[in-house]
């Protein structure tokens, strides 16, 4: 149900690749609120992809990006700016990649232009991005950015490999450069820090299945799926999370401040 939320707004989405994907919702979901929209992906990504489906449905247009590239940045807001007609009012960073997870590296032999790559994928990308929002002055007053977390950012999650360093630079960057944005712009910048969700990056991570069962069951809420992610996401592109910047947000259903479930204990006594 709309709530017409982001009506007259404007945004680029990062990172729909497929219907499971979080930033596929959350363009269905800004639409449904009132929202105009670009799409973007890596290339490869568009060519693999279904995302001209989701284009159309949303009546957006689907501008190519690879988030290492600068020149490519600087081309998505150009001609973003030039689509809009002028500034717009929320950025989606939704992307997420590890090459060593890819390669089956354990973390301990991590491979270090590996790790470069993820790092400049999955973290640094947002600083790009942020820099040429700045830049270029593209983002309106009161303006919104969300990037996409996980909790291996602060808690061990040994399998989640590379990412967690990942996840912990991006989480930095949000609060350094939300400063910045801030102070100048009066833009905001959050990270969400989302449960276990089946998408393709999802998946990706060894033993994702044990992932996503334990924080169901630890969370009091339980896991909290992409169409909620791509609900608390529209809230905070909306005019209703204003004064709300330089935050990690969990969106879990309680995971992160829960220490201990009935449940999980009884059945370890079991010895099950
Ligand atoms: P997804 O696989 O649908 O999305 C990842 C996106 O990153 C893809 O669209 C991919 O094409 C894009 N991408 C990768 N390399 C790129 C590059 N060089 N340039 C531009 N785009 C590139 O998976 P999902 O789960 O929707 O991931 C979105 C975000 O949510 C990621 O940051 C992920 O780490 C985060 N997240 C996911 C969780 C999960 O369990 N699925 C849990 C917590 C956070």
């Amino acid at each position: 149900m709309a709530h017409h939320l982001l009506e007259g707004k404007k945004g680029i989405i990062f990172g729909a690749l497929d219907e499971k994907s979080i930033a596929w919702k959350t363009a269905q979901k800004c639409v449904a609120e009132g929202a105009e929209i670009v799409l973007t992906n890596a290339p490869i990504a568009l060519r693999m992809g279904a995302i001209n489906q989701l284009a159309e449905e949303c009546n957006a247009p689907v501008i190519p990006a690879d988030v290492t590239s600068p020149e490519d940045i600087q081309n998505l807001f150009d001609k973003s700016l030039e689509h809009f007609g002028g500034k717009f009012d929320f950025i989606l960073h939704s992307i997420g990649m590890s090459l060593n997870v890819r390669k089956g590296k354990h973390y301990t032999e991590a491979n270090y232009d590996f790790m470069h790559k993820t790092l400049d994928i999955s973290a640094i990308s947002l600083h790009r991005v942020l820099q040429a929002a700045l830049q270029k002055d593209a983002l309106n007053e009161w303006g919104s950015v969300v990037a996409l977390s996980y909790i291996a950012a602060q808690r061990v999650f040994p399998d989640y490999n590379e990412m967690a360093d990942a996840k912990s630079l991006l989480e930095s960057i949000a609060r350094s450069f939300g400063y910045h944005l801030g102070k100048q712009k009066k833009v905001r910048v959050n990270t969400i820090s989302q449960s276990p969700t089946i998408t393709t990056a999802g998946s990706g991570i060894k033993g994702f299945d044990g992932f996503y069962n334990y924080a169901d069951k630890m969370s009091p809420l339980g896991n909290a799926s992409s169409d909620e992610c791509a609900d608390y996401c529209v809230t905070l592109f909306s005019d209703y999370t204003r004064m709300v910047t330089m935050q990690n947000l969990f969106h879990d259903g309680g995971f992160s401040f829960t220490g201990m479930n009935e449940e999980i204990i009884r059945s370890l006594s079991n010895g099950e």
